[in-house]
């Protein structure tokens, strides 16, 4: 390790034995040569630093607020008000699949339990179960493919040029979200002429609707180290970093266990690897507030250039890769690009009205009726493409479009990390619009005004025309100041699903 120890790690180990003193801080800040009220600053910004006594939440995502969000809120208010608990909300934990989910958290320990409904709060409430527990996605979320079976034997290391050069032959792109080439980040880390440098593992994927990486870490985690390490030989980096998102504790272990396993076998000889758990917010997944986290600062994100190629993780050259992009590098390394070009897998999260919500491995280029026919959609009348970064798409108008990096963009759509959140007629997508909204104005990081100022007034305009207050010119005015001022992905996304909505669904806007 280059580096001291890090501060997270040291927070989340005291707040094992009860909620943080000064003297933790104050310990943690010395051991990791911070500040102390650089360390103080990291406790306030990071929510599970703040946990003390017991609190029931909600998991607030797009599907249960298509579904009956309000009522199950209500429900738990008032449960939870007899019993002298707090309760709220919380966002996306990844659970879509498995419809609404409530999370108990009692100080720095949680318990999930989905699906839950209103009969399950009563129990909660007079000290049972309240549900099925949901500490790990069942396995049979996934059907089979490339990505969703056991991984072939870890390949042997081609050679850094040999790599790169089917990465590129195969057309892998990121899939985390921005579909950058993989073979040119490969290449500028490599081309860093620096004595250090860093492979980063982004599983933060807290954007809701998206639960394929979640399911990876999980049941497949093994491909995932494979690849990072295939990526670390061909840049030349000696330590991985593996970001799991602090609210997936199962991945976490299961993440840990596949490194000791792999590192046990020989195949991490050289490189120096260890499983970091996230900071537990939506900003923690741009790549570079990520960086941030890691350091024990504060996640917001960095002003570009330098990108984390040049100057990533404590300033050094830095590939920073999804979880499933890496899975994907490994593939690649087995199959040969030839293959993995024939086959051209991808992902997808399917939630909503559809039979069989899940995770999919299907080809690029796979329409999206196809898509929906494969999850059982019945009459679906919209899909929330990409997640809730992402846009409404009109059904059947939409049926045709290929789910692929270029059609989507074309119409100023994306699939993003892969999501696809179905709604029937009978929903309403407002509703899905205000949660949304919602969403953005609470991850929103703050450190620049277009966004922190522009999310909570977006949120309010959504709320209003739930309410029959309707401003469509006032909605597009701001969609477009927060997409052109927001220094980041997320101010820049957030207005992408109401815009689309007012734009593609005139009969609901009425
Ligand atoms: C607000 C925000 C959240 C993001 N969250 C994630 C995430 O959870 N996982 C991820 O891989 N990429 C996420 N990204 C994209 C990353 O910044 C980055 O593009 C990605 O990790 C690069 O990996 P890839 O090229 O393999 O996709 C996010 C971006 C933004 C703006
Ligand atoms: S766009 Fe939002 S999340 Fe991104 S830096 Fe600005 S305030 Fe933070």
């Amino acid at each position: 390790m280059n580096h001291k120890p890090l501060l997270l790690p040291l927070l989340d180990e005291a707040l094992k034995r009860g909620p943080l003193e000064p003297a933790d801080v104050a310990a943690a800040a010395r051991a990791t040569g911070l500040p102390a009220a650089a360390a103080w600053e990291a406790v306030r910004f990071y929510p599970r630093y703040a946990a003390t006594g017991e609190r029931w939440l909600l998991v607030d995502e797009p599907v249960v607020r298509s579904r009956n969000f309000d009522s199950l809120l209500n429900a738990l208010e008032r449960v939870a008000l007899a019993a002298g608990v707090e309760s709220g909300t919380v966002y996306s934990y990844g659970l879509e699949a498995l419809g609404p989910a409530l999370v108990v958290e009692q100080g720095a320990e949680r318990r999930v339990y989905a699906p839950v409904d209103e009969a399950s709060l009563e129990r909660l409430a007079a000290g049972a179960e309240p549900g099925p527990a949901a500490g790990l996605l069942p396995r049979e979320l996934a059907g089979g493919g490339w990505l969703l079976e056991d991984p072939p034997p870890p390949p042997q290391f081609p050679g850094a040029g040999e790599l790169i050069a089917s990465a590129r032959a195969a057309g892998l792109r990121g899939l985390g979200g921005a579909h950058f080439p993989v073979w040119r980040k490969l290449e500028a880390v490599r081309a860093q002429d620096a004595a250090e440098k860093y492979v980063v593992v982004n599983g933060d994927e807290s954007e809701p609707g998206n639960f394929k990486d979640r399911w990876l870490m999980e049941h497949n985690p093994r491909l995932v180290w494979t690849g990072a390490a295939l990526a670390a030989r061909a840049v030349g980096a000696s330590e991985i970093v593996f970001y799991v998102r602090g609210e997936y504790e199962g991945a976490l272990e299961r993440v840990e266990a596949a490194r000791r396993e792999l590192a046990a076998s020989g195949y991490l000889d050289g490189l120096e690897t260890s499983t970091f758990r996230g900071g537990g917010l939506y900003i923690c997944g741009e790549e570079s507030a990520l960086l941030e986290s890691i350091e024990g600062k504060r996640a917001e994100p960095r002003l570009k250039p330098p990108y984390p190629a040049e100057a990533g993780l404590f300033g050094k050259p830095t590939l920073v890769n999804n979880v499933e992009t890496l899975a994907h590098l490994a593939l690649v390394a087995s199959h040969g690009a030839d293959a993995y070009r024939e086959r051209r897998p991808k992902l997808f999260s399917i939630s909503g009205d559809v039979a069989k919500p899940g995770v999919y491995e299907l080809a690029l280029g796979t329409t999206l009726e196809e898509a929906l026919a494969a999850a059982g959609a019945g009459r679906a009348r919209a899909v929330l493409l990409g997640g809730a970064a992402g846009t409404f798409l009109k059904l059947p108008d939409a049926a045709g479009l290929p789910l692929d990096f270029e059609a989507p963009r074309a119409q100023g759509d994306s699939i993003g990390p892969g999501a696809l959140m179905v709604f029937d007629e009978t929903r309403d997508l407002w509703a899905v619009a205000e949660g949304v909204s919602a969403f953005f104005a609470h991850e929103s990081c703050g450190k620049c005004f277009p966004c922190s100022l522009g999310t909570p007034h977006l949120h309010r305009l959504v709320w209003n025309w739930r309410r029959g207050q309707r401003r469509p010119e006032l909605l597009h005015e701001l969609a477009q100041a927060l997409e052109q001022g927001s220094l980041c992905g997320l101010g820049q996304a957030a207005p992408w699903a109401v815009r689309s909505l007012l734009e593609r669904f005139v009969e609901v806007n009425r």
